[in-house]
């Protein structure tokens, strides 16, 4: 019998009355477009991870872009990445015509390497040309990168730290949620994400309220005070009603689902066999868990293995971003980055979700150990 990678179908059987209540009152009142569930909806996450204002909006991508707008970084600008990521990161920096400059990331956590951060800074302002402007940092997996020591980093060189949360919403660092760690953080509420809508969703998340207003404006259009006046080039990228009345149903819960996710990746810790490296951790931070990855030697020929058995896995992400099709022009190529590129060849993403029960994980870990 094959198991789900992640369990949407579980999550709302448990959650079933709350979630289709809300999207009832939303049919019943029709205001589809920015109703009262997404003003409700963003009081509710700023309330939940302590941030003085969350502007959503239609995803995560976008909300990349929004960021990278509301600074006016465009040409001429050079904006750090980490090559290991989903490939939006690096997609919005061009979107908005500035310049990706591509970073290499730590082996045990895959966050981005600190070091390495700051001698391709070094090297950027020793070739002149580009203005480095913004650090986007990204949460892998859902464990929250070093923002204490990111936060140096950009004020000794003047850039704009920008979270990518995409992944980590639920995560927490040194005490503080993510959401609240970096002067402006965006998330996704794409369905598979620890905190997932049904659809595409987004937001942005800041305690200053000028950057916010911004945002707010550049999500519809760049309209200022009268509809019909336009202040700011922006783009139309909104929340459905209906997606915010799904996440409102879930947030009171996303806490509890977070743990089930920790319980699960400590019993992955604790029962896989030793040829499996366990993703690394980092003292004081929780990982929102949005995948448990291990990275083994033969990851293609296990991967066929567990399928045979009927347990999925997923790879996240066969190729770093300097050596993809569309991206090669900005990197150094093949072994520049050698970290994200060996992460690339052995990573491999087990089924992770709140709702797997022991028997499940018990199968996954037996079949590992006998496949390694
Ligand atoms: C790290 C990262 N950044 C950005 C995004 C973009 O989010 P969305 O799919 O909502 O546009 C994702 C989503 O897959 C992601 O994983």
């Amino acid at each position: 019998m094959s198991i789900p990678f992640i369990d949407l179908k579980a999550q709302y059987s448990r959650l079933k009355p709350e979630i289709d209540a809300g999207i009832e009152r939303v049919l019943a009142h029709g205001r589809f477009i920015l109703g009262p569930e997404v003003g409700e909806f963003e009081a509710a996450l700023a309330a939940n991870v302590g941030a003085a204002h969350v502007v959503s909006c239609a995803n995560g991508t976008d909300a990349l872009t929004l960021a990278l707008m509301g600074e006016n970084i465009g040409p001429g600008d050079a904006v750090f990445v980490p090559s290991f990521t989903f490939t939006a990161t690096a997609e919005t920096v061009l979107m908005v015509g500035a310049t990706p400059v591509f970073v290499d990331v730590d082996g045990e956590d895959f966050l981005i390497d600190c070091g390495d951060l700051e001698s391709k800074i070094a090297a950027l302002k020793a070739a002149g040309g580009l203005t480095p402007r913004a650090v986007i940092p990204v949460d892998l997996f859902g464990l929250p990168a070093d923002y204490d020591g990111l936060a140096k980093i950009a004020a000794a060189h003047d850039l704009f730290l920008l979270a990518d949360a995409a992944q980590s919403m639920g995560g927490r660092y040194r005490g503080r949620a993510v959401g609240s760690l970096a002067p402006a953080t965006v998330s996704s509420f794409f369905p598979a994400k620890p905190l997932g809508c049904y659809g595409d969703g987004g937001a942005l998340l800041t305690d200053d309220a000028g950057r916010a207003e911004i945002w707010r404006s550049l999500r519809g259009h760049g309209k200022g005070k009268a509809k019909y006046d336009v202040v700011r080039v922006g783009m139309n990228s909104r929340l459905d009603t209906l997606q915010a009345a799904v996440l409102l149903a879930k947030l009171p819960g996303f806490a509890a689902e977070i743990e089930a996710r920790e319980r699960l990746a400590e019993y992955y810790d604790r029962h896989l066999p030793g040829a499996a490296v366990r993703p690394g951790r980092m003292a004081g931070s929780t990982s929102a868990w949005a995948q448990y990855t291990i990275q083994v030697e033969d990851r293609d020929g296990l991967a066929a293995a567990l399928r045979e058995d009927g347990i999925p896995t997923a790879i996240h992400y066969p190729l770093p971003m300097h050596l993809q099709t569309a991206y090669r022009g900005f990197g150094d190529g093949p072994g520049s980055l050698p970290v994200s590129e060996k992460l690339a060849a052995h990573v491999l993403s087990l089924p992770m979700h709140p709702d797997m029960d022991e028997a499940t994980s018990r199968r996954i870990c037996a079949a590992i150990e006998r496949h390694l």
